[in-house]
Formats: structure tokens, sequence, C-alpha cells
């Protein structure tokens, strides 16, 4: 779990390989970024990218955009970078490693925003949420993603991580909520909610 939340040398490069190996990760990675319609002019920004799956197919999307990835895994930053090398130096995915209380600056605003797996690690996440609704354009959408991973863990374990991700999307201003569920084992909810559309960032 603590590998999960922050990984770090020899042993988080090997958990990062096999996130990256593992099937289901790789689909609940492809079918979010899939949810979220990207255009070929987007400026997107992922949260907690790990080894970089979403980070490669969003690049694939927005071909003329910007994709902009923040990890506070400096192994985690590597791994992402050398899986989109190309996109990196066509300086078209820019990989920072920094936490998410802690952002860069993506400079004009953005168009969509992802967290996969990764909400459950951030420090007081209904103000990272306001925060991070305040980088998107008015009516830019948002993607937190959740697969529960702890033993034993169900569709209602699911239902229950969907739920609270909501509650945490509402009280951080965004509206027109909506959950889309993938039946893996066990099943990936994908909470998808709006910044108003009247929210200038
Ligand atoms: C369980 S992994 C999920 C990785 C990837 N999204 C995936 O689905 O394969 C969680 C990731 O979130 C990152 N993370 C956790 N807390 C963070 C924080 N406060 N700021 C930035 N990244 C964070 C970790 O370093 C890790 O790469």
């Amino acid at each position: 779990m603590r590998q999960a939340g922050h990984p770090q040398g020899i042993v988080g490069s090997a958990v990062g390989w096999l996130f990256a190996l593992r099937g289901s990760n790789r689909r609940r990675n492809i079918w979010a970024v899939s949810l979220l319609n990207v255009r070929p002019t987007d400026r997107v920004l992922e949260i907690g990218f790990g080894p970089g799956i979403a980070v490669a197919e969003f690049a694939r999307h927005a071909t003329q955009g910007h994709v902009f990835g923040v990890d506070h895994s400096r192994t985690m930053v590597r791994q992402a970078a050398r899986r989109s090398a190309a996109a990196v130096r066509a300086r078209r995915v820019h990989l920072t490693q920094a936490s998410v209380e802690r952002l860069p600056s993506f400079g004009d605003p953005l168009d969509a925003i992802l967290a996969v797996n990764s909400v459950l690690f951030w420090p007081d996440p209904v103000e990272r949420l306001r925060e991070l609704r305040r980088l998107l354009r008015p009516a830019g959408r948002i993607a937190l993603v959740s697969q529960p991973r702890s033993p034993g863990a169900t569709r209602d374990t699911t239902v229950r991580a969907a739920q609270e991700l909501q509650d945490m999307l509402t009280q951080a201003g965004f509206t027109r909520l909506r959950v889309e569920f993938l039946e893996l084992d066990p099943p990936v909810a994908c909470v998808l909610a709006d910044n108003p559309p009247d929210n200038p960032a």
C-alpha cells in the first residue's frame, strides 16, 4: 500500500512495472481516457499517473494539444517518461515530479483532468479538487477512477468508493456528475463531472 501510494527505489520501480503489465490496470486506464472524449487540440492533466498508461493514451488522442502529468514519485516520472519518450521529446507530453498539494503552473486553462486510483492518497482531497477545478476552463471535465485493491474487494466496495468520489466532487463545486462502471474483478468506477459553464478559470 505504501509503495502504491509513493513508489520509490528498486521496489517502487518493480511495482510500477507490475502496474503497467497488469491487464486490468491497462484496461481501466485506457477506458478512463476514452470516457473523457479527448479532442486533438485538448490540454489535459493527469494526477498520479504511475507508469504512464493513461498519459500515453492521452498523447495518442491529443495530437495537437498538450498532456500534462504530475506524480510525486520520481521513479514513476522516469517510467512514464520512457513510455511516452517520443511525445516528451516533441514537447507534447510534460511530466513533473510534484505532489497534488503543490502543483506547478500549466499556463492556459485545461480541458480535462484525470486521476486513476490516486485520490485516496491525497491529503484533504476536497480542497485539492477545488484547486483542480480552478485550473479547468468553464465546462471543462474531470474523471476520477477507483478500482479498490483491498483484499476481498467486491462490487459493493467499488460502489461505495464511487459514492465517496461523488460526494467529494459535489463539495468541490463540480456539477453534472455521472458514474460509469467497467466490469473487471473487482469492478472499476469512473465518476465524471464538469466545471460549471459559468465558472471562469
Ligand atoms: C496506485 S498508483 C496508480 C497509478 C496509475 N494511475 C494507474 O492507474 O496505473 C497511485 C499513484 O498516485 C501517485 N500519488 C499518490 N499520492 C500523490 C500525491 N499526493 N501527489 C501526486 N501523486 C501522488 C503515486 O505516486 C502513484 O504513482
